[in-house]
């Protein structure tokens, strides 16, 4: 694809691995300047340094715990002192723990709210500014299929991601007057480690191989197979770009057809 954005800034979060690398990747494939963030230092830098010479562009490593606001304010530092601008910003962190209401105390709901609902605050507000000085901008959050069909065992995780969805489309409406976009894809099974050590989880408790588990959950899926992070990478990359100018406020299914509502 040749998305017509060269040169370009964007900030991609928890990005050294899974769905945000999918997007950091074909983004530094359209020769957009990448500011990746992550916990892990070493995995950071590294992928940082295997982007840059597998697509020619820039690409920035930063330590980034998206749960902490000082670590967010530094990463907007770092990226403003090497690239001078913010462009686009892909709102994303590793999910709440897994399980159901009983499992959970006031100290597991706060952390699960700093993590997936403040975390887009922050992140969002930290990027305004520069964005509003350019005249445009392009934000996608990530949430999950799971706001529109909550799943029985992540119920950190459909309650906060619910929220997120909630503040894209708000935002959509507020800063549409200023050229800035706002979208959340929602991803269904994307094979990455998150989804690989859910399914382990699954199949532990039901004492099965994780084969199994993967094998029914792919029968419910109408394409057959969980998505790759390309396939997560390509439809998030298209979204920033200006090929998608006049789309904005809408949350996207990217899950081969999963999701059996209408809207
Ligand atoms: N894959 C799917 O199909 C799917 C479906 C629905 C929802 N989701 C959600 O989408 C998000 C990404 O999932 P994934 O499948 O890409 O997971 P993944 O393959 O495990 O990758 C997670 C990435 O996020 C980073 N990360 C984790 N916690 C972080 C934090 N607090 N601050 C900054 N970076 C952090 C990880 O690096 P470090 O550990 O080094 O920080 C890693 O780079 C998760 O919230 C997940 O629950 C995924």
């Amino acid at each position: 694809m040749e998305l017509g954005i060269r040169d370009r800034v964007a900030m991609v979060a928890a990005s050294s691995k899974g769905l945000g690398f999918g997007i950091a990747r074909e983004l530094a494939r359209e020769g957009v300047r990448v500011s990746i963030g992550s916990r892990t230092e070493s995995e950071v830098f590294e992928v940082a340094d295997l982007l840059a010479e597998e697509t020619g562009t820039e690409v920035l490593a930063n330590v980034l715990d998206a749960a902490d606001p000082d670590s967010i304010t530094q990463w907007l530092d770092n990226t403003m002192a090497a690239f001078g601008n913010v462009d686009m910003l892909v709102v994303n962190a590793g999910g709440p723990p897994a399980g159901k209401f009983d499992d959970f105390a006031d100290s597991d709901w706060q952390a699960a709210f700093e993590l997936t609902l403040m975390s887009a605050v922050r992140m969002i507000r930290a990027v305004l500014p520069s964005m509003r000085e350019n005249g445009r901008g392009s934000i996608l959050t990530i949430t999950s299929c799971s706001v529109k069909e909550p799943i029985d065992f992540l119920l950190l995780s459909n309650v906060m991601r619910s929220g997120v969805t909630s503040l894209a489309k708000s935002l959509s409406r507020q800063l549409a007057p200023e050229n800035i976009r706002v979208n959340n894809l929602m991803p269904g099974r994307i094979d990455t480690d998150r989804v690989e050590s859910l399914d382990s989880l699954h199949a532990d408790a039901k004492g099965v191989p994780v084969e199994e588990v993967r094998a029914a959950n792919e029968l419910g899926i109408p394409l057959g197979r969980y998505g790759t992070i390309e396939e997560f990478g390509r439809f998030g990359a298209f979204l920033l770009s200006d090929a998608a100018s006049y789309i904005t406020g809408q949350t996207i299914a990217v899950d081969g057809g999963s999701v059996s509502t209408v809207w």
